[in-house]
């Protein structure tokens, strides 16, 4: 991979604005600016979409299961079925198995609600007094005996990882973690580590009423138990498929994105398999389209354990790929009726030519006629194309449906309508720059002049 400081000299050399482009309109909504997109979105049909949503959303899609192996097997021959080349990229990953067993016991009476684990945390049985270590700071545990304790911390300030070595630095035996807001918390401590103790995570109120007896100087002895849980080796994969430019190409590259994995008893309708799907779609559409620079149609891999898939996809990249690629679209979560409306998300916070055509193609496609705005957020795929300087941004209804990331993330939660507005808008934002009629995009980093749009602090 490119080293950041030779990526800023090569995005602030790609960012000097050259000459105004064709294609930025003096008037928003001119007849000739919709004409060239009806060439993508007459052809896009959205129960294509909705019908590989159905499919992949028949079983949860883990990465490194078998639910992940027929979702790539799936995707990889509808890409062929289109007629492109297409690469699968293996990678490595941590499987995690939840223990078959959870347990908490205080003062001989078992927790309710069950406390939860943390994947890839270790099995274990602790029966010892439990000891209040803050947040878990190395300073927390300073002047306290917690050797052989169990630890009772508290969400925040750093990742359940750190404090859990922290307390086990410190002679814990055991910890608990409560949460720092209403809700579960089910957390991860990202990757295996051997010098984990035996964790649990409970809520808020649980976590401070047995910090309040412990404040009132009482003893609490408890017994933690975790059984069956399992950290493995597997393989996820990402998905590519690529298609070349039909006319005198520009040399330039786009990247439509989205993942295809979903998180464990998820069926993953929404995330993602709506983003899959619509890459799918697209790519359908574009096969046939004539363009002047290259597409790259991406479904990821191991998204929810940490963006694994894009990752290893940016490694891939060569320094050419690197300097051809002008932007990068993601969809993550593009269809559920229980969402609020479109929004695209940078890493950053600050538009980008990615946003400046998705707000663009939203003024002339978006069901109420305006620009589709911005914000600020990572957690999803476009996250390491922005950390190595590329313009992305992240397509998404925001806020977000209650049930994600629970087994109620379904089909029937699906909404064509939304699918429509989404494929269409990234759909034509695409092809704005990717028709052949346009100049190259070293020419064009800027706005349409035409289209006003704004940030947006929406609640998630
Ligand atoms: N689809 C979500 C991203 C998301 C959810 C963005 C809600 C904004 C609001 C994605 O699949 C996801 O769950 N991401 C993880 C982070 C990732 C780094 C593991 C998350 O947000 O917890
Ligand atoms: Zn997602």
């Amino acid at each position: 991979m490119l080293k950041k400081t030779t990526l800023s000299i090569l995005l602030a050399a790609s960012l000097s604005v050259g000459a105004t482009p064709a294609w930025a309109a003096p008037e928003a909504n001119l007849p000739s600016d919709q004409a060239f997109d009806n060439k993508i979105v007459k052809r896009i049909k959205v129960d294509n979409i909705y019908n590989h949503i159905a499919k992949l959303s028949e079983k949860p899609r883990v990465a490194g299961t078998p639910g992940e192996d027929v979702a790539v097997e799936y995707i990889k021959s509808q890409f062929e079925s289109y007629g492109y080349d297409t690469e699968v990229q293996p990678f490595e990953i941590y499987s995690y198995t939840t223990p078959s067993l959870i347990e908490l016991e205080v003062d001989g009476i078992t927790f309710e609600p069950a406390p939860l684990d943390f994947s890839y945390g270790v099995d274990g049985e602790v029966t010892a007094e439990l000891v209040y270590a803050g947040k878990g700071a190395p300073s927390d545990f300073e002047g306290k005996d917690v050797q052989g304790k169990i630890a009772l911390i508290e969400r925040g300030d750093f990742s359940f990882a750190v404090k859990i070595l922290n307390a086990a630095n410190a002679g814990a035996a055991g910890v608990i973690i409560y949460n720092n807001a209403t809700g579960v918390l089910n957390g991860t401590l990202g990757e295996p580590n051997d010098d984990y103790v035996p964790a649990v995570a409970i809520t808020k109120d649980q976590g401070v009423a047995l910090k309040e007896r412990l404040d009132k100087g009482e003893t609490i002895e408890a017994t933690l138990k975790l059984e069956g849980a399992k950290t493995d080796r597997a393989i996820s994969h990402n998905v590519v498929a690529t298609k070349e430019a039909t006319h005198k190409s520009t040399g330039e590259m786009i990247l439509v994105g989205a993942h295809h994995d979903s998180v464990d008893g998820a069926p993953g309708a929404n995330d993602d398999a709506s983003g899959t799907a619509t890459v799918l779609e697209l790519a359908r559409v574009f096969a046939n389209a004539p363009t002047d620079t290259d597409i790259r149609f991406v479904t990821f891999g191991a998204e929810e354990n940490g963006l694994l898939g894009s990752y290893e996809f940016v490694e891939r990249m060569t320094e050419e790929d690197y300097e051809r690629t002008v932007g990068m679209f993601q969809m993550d979560m593009v269809g559920s009726k229980g969402a609020g409306d479109l929004i695209m998300y940078t890493n950053d916070g600050e538009k980008n030519i990615v946003t400046d055509l998705g707000a663009a193609a939203g003024a002339r496609l978006s069901k109420t006629g305006e620009a589709t705005s911005y914000g600020m957020e990572g957690r999803s795929d476009h996250v390491p194309f922005a950390e190595i300087g590329l313009p992305a941004a992240l397509f998404i209804h925001a806020p977000v449906e209650p049930w994600y990331h629970t087994p109620e993330d379904t089909l029937d939660k699906i909404s064509k309508e939304k699918l429509k507005e989404v494929s269409n808008i990234v759909g034509a934002a695409v092809y704005q720059v990717a028709r052949p009629d346009t100049p190259a995009l070293e020419n064009a980093k800027v706005a349409p002049k035409n289209v006003d749009y704004n940030f947006e602090e929406r609640e998630l």
